[in-house]
């Protein structure tokens, strides 16, 4: 079977997590900035759109090659064998980005990488025109320091798009960054997990997937089933056989938020993916509930317009107070970038993206708080 140069686009700061998820499916893999590559077939693009949890995207690398000019720019992607994937009623929009470049003019360069492409689809097809009327193959470009990446994308809509969040809160955290955190929680089922500002219940719901081994693609279609030169069945066969893995070990997961609203689109939400039974959603301000035991606290602390300072002094300070005494890991995400000085000092922190907005996840282990 016909094997694929491939990249898992991931956002800056999950490229280890998703290093950690291709290897544990079986891939042999090499981490850049932004991606992960790897190799495979077509049912490895299946498998992987299905399966990854933190990744953007699947592309399958069509060329990569130094270029500062435009003469250069054209050669090199007309030598690439574009006719070989792209079929002749293909769509194929460019969309490039370009950083610290000599060829730094995104619109000149998406030009010239697109008649390259045509000029490359009329040699093998012998037809002038390309009516574009057929499956999308966006060509997706990456100039980084005068390296040119180019890639097909097999995914479509990005892969934070599983299909369950059709309620969403004011500031919902995308899925994929959500499933980050889980697992770089390094969360295990026998531990308690408790999310005190879960919104529209992004944070629980990913880790009832993890939990359950739900194939966070399972509700959602990609954009490689509509390609004519995809085999059939492939996905299909993929799809049959996550049925068969989903796991019924025992788990125990609390979402809560002060908003009702908010606690009935999680609850919704949850239950198209199927994990409603195993999340105890339930309307509560975070100062108020009591969890049964302890475990792992992992949130999306509030912060931005709605909040004032005030209430975040006070919400900190109830974070402090509740897991004073208790082994608790903390886990938690924000935006607030004076968080440590008002908080605690953490025992790690991270640099992450919440879509462009920059946030931190700090790590605060088991231990006793003064
Ligand atoms: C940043 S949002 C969480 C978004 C969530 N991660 C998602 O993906 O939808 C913060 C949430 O904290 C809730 N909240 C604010 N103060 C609270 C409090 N004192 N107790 C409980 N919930 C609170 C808000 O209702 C809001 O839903």
């Amino acid at each position: 079977m016909e094997k694929f140069e491939l990249m898992a686009a991931t956002a800056f700061g999950i490229e280890s997590v998703t290093n950690y998820e291709l290897k544990k499916l079986g891939y042999e893999t090499k981490a850049e900035d932004g991606r992960v590559n790897f190799e495979g077939t077509f049912s490895d693009i299946a498998r992987t759109n299905l399966w990854l949890r933190t990744s953007n995207r699947i592309l399958i690398k069509a060329g990569e090659f130094d270029a500062t000019d435009f003469d250069t720019l054209f050669e090199r992607t007309f030598s690439i064998e574009w006719d070989e994937l792209l079929t002749e009623d293909a769509t194929f929009p460019v969309e490039l980005s370009s950083v610290k470049s000599k060829l730094s003019s995104a619109p000149a360069c998406q030009s010239i990488i697109k008649k390259a492409i045509v000029e490359r689809m009329k040699k093998r097809y012998h037809i002038n025109h390309f009516p574009e009327d057929g499956p999308q193959y966006k060509i997706i470009v990456h100039i980084v320091k005068d390296r040119v990446t180019l890639g097909i994308d097999t995914t479509g809509e990005s892969l934070n798009r599983r299909g369950y969040r059709v309620n969403i809160s004011e500031a919902p955290l995308k899925e994929t960054l959500a499933a980050s955190i889980v697992l770089l929680s390094k969360w295990k089922n026998r531990f308690l997990l408790w999310d005190g500002f879960c919104g529209s219940g992004t944070i629980p719901i990913e880790a009832a997937m993890i939990a359950k081994n739900i194939a966070p693609g399972s509700l959602r279609r990609f954009v490689f089933e509509e390609w004519k030169n995809f085999p059939r069945n492939v996905i299909e066969s993929e799809r049959e056989k996550s049925m068969d893995l989903i796991s019924d070990d025992p788990v125990v997961i609390i979402g809560t938020d002060e908003d009702e609203q908010m606690i009935e689109f999680s609850k919704r939400n949850a239950k198209r993916i199927g994990v409603d039974k195993i999340i105890d959603f339930r309307v509560s301000k975070f100062e108020k509930f009591v969890p049964e035991a302890p475990g792992f606290f992992i949130s999306n602390l509030p912060y931005g317009m709605r909040t004032d300072e005030n209430d975040l002094d006070g919400i900190y300070r109830e974070i402090r107070r509740k897991f004073s005494s208790n082994d608790w890991r903390l886990f938690l995400l924000t935006a607030d970038e004076n968080f440590e000085k008002k908080f605690l000092r953490a025992d790690g922190n991270r640099k992450l993206f919440n879509g462009r907005i920059e946030v931190r996840l700090y790590r605060y282990e088991g231990r006793k708080y003064s």
